[in-house]
């Protein structure tokens, strides 16, 4: 349905309060996708057009001093790390970003994947199928990106552990059935790399490679807009779940949460293996350490105010939202 042809328009001065509220909702809603929409058309990039891959100035060369880890990360600035020679600095650095962006391409095929199956159900003239559409062109784009770059690394990079993946091979499943749960697995996933790509875009070009800046400023860009689209769409969905769903989501989020924030912030296993990075010094960098429990908050902070808002962290709920360390900053 488009927004010139929602019904209650001219008439919600005669309608009852809670008529003209609902009628209300559904032309922001409306009118949000037809924002996000239109900037999809207008303000998109294509991975093999938009990055110029063959420029020498953006040629990977693993002992750059650009990949190596600022003291500002938790990792970089343990005893161990800063002990390295400067070359294996630059090449764990490498080899933790091109992790993380293999990551992204394995997030990205679930949240493609759901995406289409949640849009599969929605009727002919959805405004959401159209938008859904452009969300899952963008992430392809981005994963092309993403793979790209690892490819180029020449380093070998699995991504998400091996029971991370089984899992996440039902996460599609999930956009059709529980489709509030699965918007909150999208937030989990994109609120941590979002934030850490303006992070990255923060550091300077100084400190960072022009290709992964490159990279990270077209998708900070589109990702926007995908995350304008799952906040407002569990606003507009989660209150209207009855008991049981809403006691799920409350049990369900933090533990997504949690273990994706994890995932995509700590060393991959491999990493740890191919460096021989020792115990002491992740316990060091991710246990009981200040800077990186105030990284993880801050990488969920807008997804928790959102939870929040919908009342979604609550006592007893609040005793997993803690054991993740992700309750507040
Ligand atoms: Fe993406
Ligand atoms: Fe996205």
């Amino acid at each position: 349905m488009s927004v010139e042809a929602t019904p209650a328009f001219g008439l919600a001065d005669d309608l009852p309060e809670e008529e003209r509220l609902a009628a209300a909702d559904e032309r922001a809603w409306l009118e949000l996708l037809a924002r996000i929409s239109r900037q999809s058309v207008t303000k998109h990039f294509q991975a093999y057009v938009d990055v110029p891959w063959d420029d020498p100035t953006f040629a990977i060369d693993a002992s750059d001093p650009r990949f190596a880890l600022p003291e500002t990360d938790p990792l970089g600035a343990t005893a161990w790390y800063r002990a390295q020679p400067e070359a294996v600095r630059a090449r764990i650095g490498l080899h933790m970003l091109a992790s993380f962006m293999k990551t992204g391409v394995q997030f990205e095929s679930t949240l493609k994947r759901g995406l289409l199956e949640y849009a599969s159900q929605l009727p002919n003239g959805s405004a959401e199928f159209r938008y859904l559409y452009h969300e899952v062109i963008e992430e392809a784009q981005h994963s092309l990106m993403f793979q790209e770059f690892v490819n180029r690394t020449g380093l070998p990079v699995d991504g998400l552990p091996a029971y991370a993946r089984l899992f996440a091979r039902g996460l599609p499943r999930l956009a059709r059935r529980f489709p509030e749960l699965f918007f909150m697995f999208v937030l989990g996933g994109e609120d941590p790399i979002d934030h850490m790509q303006r992070c990255e875009l923060l550091r300077g070009e100084r400190w960072a490679h022009p290709l992964v800046r490159r990279i990270s400023q077209i998708h900070v860009i589109e990702e926007a807009r995908h995350l304008s689209f799952a906040r407002a769409y569990l606003r507009r969905n989660v209150p209207k779940l009855g008991l049981v769903r809403r006691h799920l989501l409350r049990l369900r989020t933090p533990l997504i949460l949690g273990n994706m924030a994890r995932m995509m912030m700590q060393p991959s296993a491999q990493v740890v293996r191919e460096y021989g990075i020792p115990k002491s010094a992740l316990r060091e960098a991710y246990r009981g350490n200040r800077v990186y429990a105030r990284a993880r908050s801050e990488a969920l902070g807008k997804t928790r105010a959102l939870c929040a808002e919908l009342g979604l962290v609550t006592a007893p709920y609040t005793l997993v939202w803690r054991q993740f360390g992700i309750l507040r900053s």
